[in-house]
């Protein structure tokens, strides 16, 4: 993969934003922050680091807060990742401008140094290089990495003028001037990031950018249409794990070969079972004889019964789901039990260690 053009004497640098509480998906991240949710056999960030290197970067800093000693368990000292990996901390969470000022306190660059920042929550398939180098080329404050949605008001909407030039930040504004929206990946320079206000809480998107805009400074917008995700919902979490699977997006980080399904160590799936649409079965689980599993992740020692449906659908560690259950869109905790003959559907979420008992009433027509 092509790096970028800095000089060879300055080492590309990188914050990581990672200190959010994922309440959107909850169960998922009461016990696991959602930075670190297996997601196609591997915590998702190690998708995100993998790439990152492969553009150049040979340092990054954690911004952490919710279980900030979890990161430090997964990722060490980034010697296992082929990085230098630092964390800083903050007690209570300063918001994205403020965890970005707080991690600046580890970085070692220069202040005219360009630092990239990322949202610890994106898959993308976008040039971060080609990002970095039209920041340099066109010697941006921030340059900002924009993607197009069907529904930008769940994001930030960033118009922009003919040349790149971004005219407004507006964040999850109910009447969205454009489809075109904040990817959560920027350049910043060093010097940028130093200016915002220290140890105070700082909303990058609702402060940060909208005051640089106005301020005249240049904050330019690096469109494409590449793959990209946000996987903070548990539909969007299970896309991304089944697009990584199906190889919609590659990654260097992926621990095994593209297909339509994907087995950890110990996987145990029956020959008269269907495992489709980019599944993970995960180490120690089992999918049983006449089971059907399609678009979904399924976490360590899970048991799909014979004859259950998963679809579309996310099954915690250890969890069971029974004969003749059917689950679709549903997140299962961990441990939890699902008796035979329950039907689930569309963003129902059973919290961890829950039993829902057999389901006995029979929904067709003829009862
Ligand atoms: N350290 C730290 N401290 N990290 C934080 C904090 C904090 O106080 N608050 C949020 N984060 C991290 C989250 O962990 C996540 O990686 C990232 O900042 C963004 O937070 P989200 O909660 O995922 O924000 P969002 O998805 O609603 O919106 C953001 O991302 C969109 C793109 O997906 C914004 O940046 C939008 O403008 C953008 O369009
Ligand atoms: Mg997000």
């Amino acid at each position: 993969m092509r790096e970028t053009s800095l000089p060879s004497s300055e080492r590309l640098e990188a914050i990581l934003l990672v200190g959010g509480q994922g309440t959107r998906l909850r169960p998922l991240t009461l016990t696991t922050p959602k930075p670190l949710l297996p997601t196609a056999g591997v915590p998702f960030l190690a998708h995100q680091l993998a790439k990152a290197r492969a553009h150049g970067v040979s340092r990054v800093v954690f911004a952490t807060s919710y279980r900030a000693s979890m990161f430090t368990d997964a990722f060490g000292d980034g010697s296992a990742f082929g990085l230098e990996i630092e964390y800083m901390t903050e007690d209570t969470p300063l918001g994205t401008g403020g965890a970005i000022r707080n991690a600046a306190d580890a970085l070692t660059c220069s202040s005219d140094a360009p630092v990239l920042v990322l949202n610890g929550d994106i898959l993308s398939g976008h040039d971060i290089s080609a990002q970095v180098d039209l920041h340099l080329s066109r010697g941006a404050a921030v340059t900002l990495h924009l993607t197009e949605v069907e529904d930008p008001s769940r994001f930030g909407c960033v118009p922009t003028a003919p040349d790149g030039r971004v005219t407004a930040f507006l964040e999850k504004t109910p009447n969205p001037v454009t489809n075109r929206i904040n990817a959560g990946c920027y350049v910043f320079q060093r010097s940028v990031i130093d200016s915002i206000p220290a140890g105070e809480v700082v909303s990058v998107e609702r402060e940060t950018f909208p005051g640089l805009i106005e301020a005249g400074e240049l904050v330019l917008g690096y469109a494409d249409a590449s793959y990209w995700l946000d996987v903070g919902t548990p539909a969007a979490f299970v896309q991304g794990s089944c697009d990584l699977v199906q190889g919609r997006l590659r990654s260097p980080a992926l621990p095994g070969v593209t297909g339509e399904s994907l087995l950890l160590d110990g996987a145990k799936v029956s020959p008269e079972a269907k495992v489709t649409g980019g599944t993970v079965v995960g180490a120690r689980a089992t999918v049983k004889a006449g089971a059907s599993v399609r678009g979904s992740v399924l976490a360590d020692d899970a048991v799909i019964e014979s004859g259950a449906v998963v679809v579309d659908s996310v099954v915690g560690a250890g969890a069971r789901v029974s004969s003749g259950a059917v689950l679709r869109e549903v997140v299962v905790g961990d441990g939890a039990l699902i008796g035979p003959g329950n039907e689930l559907t569309s963003g129902v979420r059973v919290w961890p260690g829950v039993t829902l008992p057999e389901c006995s009433v029979r929904f067709s027509s003829d009862v």
